[in-house]
């Protein structure tokens, strides 16, 4: 036996030390049985539906409900909000109106966001005025940042038909799809293949031509890119559900980067 101080502790410590893997492999094991009878958190356990999986419950049997009316995402804007809308003012309002008028001729009755849907496809139907449908300034200052930011997703959602230049010659119009509208009236590269613009003269957009309005897509208002790439326009896509609002005008800022940049001379002159 250990008498002096340091030798009891030190045979305390061996004990210890034999202990503990004795208690770890105790505890593991009282922890294994527990849960194979039974005794583990019913949390883990509860009924639930996997998404669109048939209900009983409910008389339409869908698990996955509508959103009720009214519903405000937590992110949401006001609607007249030039920030979702790319709008003015005005045209919002007349929009609106001419939304409530469409819907009467409908049947059954649209939600308020499907008669706004109506009203305001792009390009808009009948624009009043359309050189004062669209905002042409943007609804937030564009930072450095901002500028980066637009030009990753413009690289991400753009570039694939646009080109990564905005001459509309992209990796899926060379395998065949639509030319998509330079947005440039000049070409950007020597390289490019010269292409009959639907709309007589480079860069024209096609969206005004439809309203009887010459307008370069350099000269086009800001809110008019943002209205395309929330509603799509004839053979592009629309792209609200894979690009956040905020993230749309900082493409827009990178598309007027571009348009400013490409072929300018030493005086910054295009
Ligand atoms: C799948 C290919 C495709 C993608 C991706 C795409 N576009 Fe387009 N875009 C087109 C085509 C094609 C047109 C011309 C449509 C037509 O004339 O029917 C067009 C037209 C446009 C116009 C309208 C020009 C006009 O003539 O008035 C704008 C603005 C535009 N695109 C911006 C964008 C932006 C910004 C993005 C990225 C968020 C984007 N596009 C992504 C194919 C695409």
């Amino acid at each position: 036996m250990i008498t002096t101080e340091r030798g009891t502790r030190n045979a305390e410590r061996g004990v210890k030390t034999l202990m503990r893997p004795l208690l770890i492999a105790l505890a593991t094991g009282l922890a294994l049985t527990s849960t194979g009878a039974g005794c583990r958190q019913k949390m883990a356990d509860q009924p639930y539906y996997r998404p669109l999986e048939e209900s009983d419950f409910f008389a339409d049997k869908r698990a996955s409900r509508p959103l009720e009316r009214g519903v405000v995402h937590r992110a949401q804007r006001l609607e007249t909000d030039p920030l979702v809308t790319g709008l003015t003012a005005a045209e919002w309002t007349r929009a609106r109106e001419a939304g409530a008028v469409v819907a009467k001729l409908d049947a059954p009755p649209l939600t308020d966001a499907e008669r706004l849907m109506r009203a305001i496809g792009a390009p808009r139907y009948a624009p009043s005025d359309p050189t004062k449908v669209y905002v042409d300034e943007y609804p937030f200052q564009i930072t450095q940042a901002d500028l980066k930011r637009g030009q990753e997703r413009y690289t991400i959602f753009c570039a694939v038909c646009h080109g990564p230049l905005g001459n509309g010659q992209g990796k899926i119009w060379e395998r065949g799809y639509l030319t998509p509208t330079s947005f440039h009236t000049k070409e950007v590269n020597d390289a490019e293949v010269k292409l009959k613009n639907p709309v007589e003269g480079l860069g024209l957009s096609r969206g005004y031509k439809l309203w009887g309005h010459r307008v370069p897509m350099d000269e086009a208002p800001v809110g008019y890119y943002f209205e395309v790439i929330t509603k799509g326009y004839g053979g592009m896509p629309n792209y609200s559900a894979q690009i956040p609002a905020a993230d749309r005008w900082r493409i827009i800022a990178y598309v007027q980067a571009l348009q400013k940049t490409q072929r300018a001379d030493a005086g910054g002159k295009k």
